[in-house]
C-alpha cells in the first residue's frame, strides 16, 4: 500500500491557486476569500472519500473516516492551510494533503483501522490576522475561550472573534467543541522542516522529539512626535530611537546572554505617524521569542524587559510590553515516534531525530494525547516566504511513513 506521487503534487498545486498575492509568494490568511476557497476544495476531497465533514466555531475542519469498533478514540492526523504574507505552497499544506493523501489509501485499499481516523486542518496556525499563533488548536484544546477571541486584535483592531463571526462562524460557541482527551488515541503531523538540517545531512525524513516553546510579546515605545528638522537632538523624546537601541539589543540578549538554543526575532514594526520629516509619536513593535527549555525564554524575556526599562529611562519617555501570546516547548510521544521510526525502517527511507524551532498545531495537542510529527526537507532551508519549497518525492516518502505509522498506532 503506497501513497500516490501524482495526486499529491496536484493537490499541492491546486491549493496554492487560493492566494491573494499570485507572483509574489503565497498569501492566505484565515477568514480570507481565499481561506474560504481552499477550505472548500479540501473539503469536497474529504466527502468524496465518503467522510463525515465537521466545521468548528473558530473553523478548524474536521473530517473523519469510521473505524470498526465503536467508541475507540480517534487517531488525528493533519495541519493548516492558512500562510504567513507572502509566504510559501508548502508549510502547512503537505500536512493537509498527507493526512488527505493516507486516508485516501486506506480507503482506496478498502481498508478499516479498528479507530477513527480524522483528518483535521486548524484554523489560523499562523497567526496571520492577530500575531498570536495556532488560534484553532488552542481553542479546540481549551486554551482560548470567546473572551481570548475578543481580545486578540489585528492590526485593523478587528477581532479574532469578528473575523470568525463575519466568515459565517460561531464563535460563541468555541467552548462547546472543545476536545475531549477520550476522543483522541494519537495526533499526528507530517510538515516542512523549515530549516537546513536534513538537506545538509541528505537525508529525507526528521522525526521530532521535541518542539519549541514560544513567548510573543508587543513593545510599545509612546514618545513626543516634532519637527524633524527644528528639533534639535538633545531636545527629544525619540520612540524610533529609543526601539531601535532596544532591538539590536534583543539580538545580543539571544545570541550571547540567554541559553545556546534560544532565539529571538523583532518581525514587525509599526510607526505612527510613519512621515520621513516627522519624529514619530508611537513606535510599536513585535518580539518572538523561541526555546525548545523553558528557562532560555524566561531568561530572555525578563533581560528584555529590563532593557526596555533602561532604555526608556535614557531616552526620558514611555515604554512597556504587552503579551501577545505564549505556548508551552514539549517533548513529543515515544509510542508515536516509534511508530514512524519502526515505519521508516521497514520501508527503507533514511531519517534522523531532530528538534523543531517552528510551532505547530500537533503541539497544542500533546497535553491530551500522544503526539507524534514528520519532518520532510526544505529547499535551501528557506520557509515563510515565496522561494519556501520541497521535493514531491520527499513529500510521498513522508506520507507513505504517515500511513504506516497511523495503521501501526490503530493496532496498539
Ligand atoms: C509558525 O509557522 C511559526 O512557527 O511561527
Ligand atoms: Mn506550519
Ligand atoms: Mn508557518
Amino acid at each position: 500500500m503506497e501513497t500516490n506521487l501524482q495526486r499529491i503534487r496536484t493537490s499541492i498545486e491546486d491549493i496554492s491557486r487560493f492566494n491573494s498575492t499570485p507572483g509574489n509568494g503565497c498569501t492566505r490568511f484565515s477568514y480570507s476569500k481565499e481561506d474560504r476557497m481552499a477550505k472548500e476544495y479540501v473539503i469536497d476531497q474529504c466527502l468524496r472519500l465518503g467522510l463525515s465533514v465537521k466545521v468548528d466555531a473558530v473553523g478548524n475542519i474536521r473530517a473523519r473516516l469510521e473505524g470498526t469498533e465503536p467508541n475507540q478514540p480517534a487517531i488525528f492526523v493533519g495541519s493548516h492551510i492558512d500562510t504567513v504574507r507572502h509566504g510559501g505552497n508548502f508549510d502547512g499544506v503537505v500536512g493537509v494533503v498527507g493526512a488527505i493523501e493516507a486516508v485516501r489509501t486506506l480507503v482506496e485499499n478498502d481498508i478499516r483501522l479498528r479507530c477513527p481516523v480524522e483528518i483535521i486542518i486548524f484554523a489560523e496556525e499562523e497567526g496571520s490576522n492577530c500575531g498570536s499563533t495556532m488560534v484553532g488548536s488552542k481553542a479546540i484544546t481549551g486554551k482560548y475561550t470567546v473572551a481570548d477571541l475578543h481580545s486578540l486584535k489585528s492590526p485593523s483592531g478587528e477581532s479574532c472573534y469578528e473575523l470568525a463571526k463575519s466568515f459565517g462562524l460561531n464563535p460563541d460557541q468555541v467552548e462547546n467543541h472543545v476536545l475531549e482527551s477520550d476522543e483522541v488515541k494519537a495526533m499526528f503531523e507530517l510538515h516542512i522542516e523549515q530549516s537546513v538540517v536534513l538537506e545538509r545531512e541528505g537525508l529525507p525524513i526528521g522525526i521530532v522529539e521535541a518542539i519549541v516553546g514560544m513567548n510573543t510579546i508587543r513593545i510599545v515605545a509612546e514618545g513626543v512626535p516634532n519637527h524633524a528638522g527644528a528639533t534639535p537632538m538633545g531636545m527629544r523624546q525619540d520612540p524610533m530611537a529609543a526601539s531601535a537601541r532596544l532591538i539590536s539589543e534583543i539580538e545580543k540578549i539571544a545570541k550571547c546572554r540567554a541559553l545556546p538554543t534560544t532565539v529571538a526575532t523583532v518581525g514587525r514594526i509599526d510607526c505612527e505617524p510613519n512621515v520621513p520629516n516627522v519624529i514619530p509619536g508611537r513606535v510599536e513593535f513585535t518580539v518572538d521569542i523561541r526555546d525548545v527549555e523553558g528557562e532560555g525564554i524566561e531568561m530572555a524575556t525578563s533581560l528584555i524587559e529590563k532593557h526596555m526599562e533602561d532604555v526608556s529611562r535614557e531616552y526620558g519617555l514611555k515604554m512597556w510590553s504587552e503579551p501577545i501570546g505564549t505556548s508551552q516547548s514539549i517533548r513529543l510521544s515515544k509510542a508515536v515516534s516509534g511508530a514512524i521510526e519502526e515505519s521508516a525502517r521497514e520501508l527503507e527511507i533514511p531519517y534522523m531525530r531532530m528538534n523543531s524551532g517552528a510551532v505547530h498545531d500537533a503541539a497544542m495537542l500533546a497535553g491530551m494525547t500522544e503526539v507524534g510529527m514528520i519532518f520532510v526537507p526544505s529547499k535551501n532551508g528557506r520557509s515563510h516566504v515565496p522561494e519556501e519549497f520541497t521535493e514531491y518525492e520527499h513529500i510521498k516518502l513522508g506520507c507513505d511513513i504517515l500511513l504506516r505509522a497511523i495503521v501501526k498506532i490503530s493496532q496498539m
